[in-house]
């Protein structure tokens, strides 16, 4: 009789936390790169707690992620369903890009040091396998507000229903306890969008700026907020939430002023709704207002495989 192994999930599900980088790699040709690219995906375990332990109340946690142009490669394993590189849409006016990536690092904690280390430590296993695409680092805006002003993540799914909506099940056995990941990097017109009332701003965003109170949704045929472009259902009326961890990121001296998006879903075709419907619009030509003051400079999508693949790469 065989024993069934338990399967471990990444930390997937870790808490928002007042520091995070986002690194994104691509990786080099040739079996070098390949080599030193496995190894180093199966010491993130071991490199995660080479960190942590530094400071056990920072909530230190690590996700990598791999794109779909060198899962076969990299893994060796068979493709997750879904997987496949971010497909660039063009809406009548704001376009959301494709740009490459092939592995991601979403390195959080409550202390920059920390992530710094961890970020160094990897670089220095990964040497020249890798090229650096970007590297962001975000940082918390008072009460997890947004550059835009407004509190972000309300709607994220808590409790029993963050495993439901992030992680791979049964759909999908050889991806089980994965997750699919995409990442945009927006800048925002802050002058742009300071020019508009608070009412203005929040008729955009679907909630009040000071209180975070949601505001109903337009008539059908309307133009809708972004929280209601964002909220995706089937045809019976089940809502498809998803995992955002977004940080706000910039430099008012070099007048960047950012949105660092990351979503994570058990279901890639729910994020991709999500972003038809805000630059295509519903209906086509009523886009998501907030593409008027945000403008996405890369969109790329990885897997999150579960740790237990992770550490089996060696
Ligand atoms: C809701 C900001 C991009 C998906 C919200 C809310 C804010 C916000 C303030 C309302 C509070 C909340 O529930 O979190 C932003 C900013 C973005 C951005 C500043 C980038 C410029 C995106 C993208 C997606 C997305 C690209 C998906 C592909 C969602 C979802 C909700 C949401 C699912 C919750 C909707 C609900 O109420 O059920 N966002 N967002 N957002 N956003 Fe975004």
């Amino acid at each position: 009789m065989s024993r069934r192994v338990p399967i471990e999930s990444q930390r997937v599900d870790a808490p928002l936390t007042s520091s995070a980088t986002f690194l994104v790699l691509t990786v080099e040709p040739g079996e070098d790169a390949t080599k030193a690219v496995r190894s180093a995906l199966a010491s993130v375990a071991d490199l995660t707690k080479n960190v942590a332990i530094r400071d056990l109340n920072a909530s230190f946690a690590v996700t990598a992620g791999i794109g779909s142009d060198v899962w076969d490669r990299v893994t060796g394993l068979t493709q997750p369903v879904e997987l496949h590189p971010f497909k660039e849409i063009k809406g009548g006016k704001h376009t959301a890009v494709s740009t490459p990536g092939d592995l991601l690092f979403h390195i959080r904690s409550e202390r920059r040091d920390l992530n710094f280390e961890f970020e160094r430590q990897l670089l220095d296993m990964l040497g020249d396998a890798v090229k650096v695409v970007d590297e962001t680092v975000g940082f918390r805006y008072f009460d997890v507000r947004d550059l835009l002003g407004f509190v972000d993540g309300t709607a994220n799914p808590v409790g029993s229903a963050v495993d439901n909506s992030v992680l791979i099940a049964e759909e999908d056995a050889g991806a089980a306890g994965g997750s699919y990941v995409v990442i945009q990097k927006y800048v925002h017109d802050i002058k742009g969008w300071k020019g508009m009332s608070i009412e203005q701003q929040e008729s955009v965003i679907g909630r009040t700026k000071l209180e975070n109170v949601e505001l109903d949704d337009a008539p059908d045929g309307k133009q809708q907020s972004h929280k209601s472009l964002a909220t995706i259902e089937d045809d019976d009326g089940n809502e498809y939430d998803i995992l955002r961890d977004n940080m706000p990121f910039g430099s008012p001296g070099s007048k960047e002023f950012g949105t660092y998006f990351i979503g994570y879903s058990r279901r890639l075709w729910v994020i991709e709704k999500m972003l038809e419907r805000m630059f295509v619009g519903e209906p086509p030509g009523l886009h998501d207002r907030i593409l008027d003051y945000s403008t996405p400079l890369t969109g790329t999508t990885f897997f999150v495989p579960s740790a237990t693949t992770l550490a089996s790469l060696e």
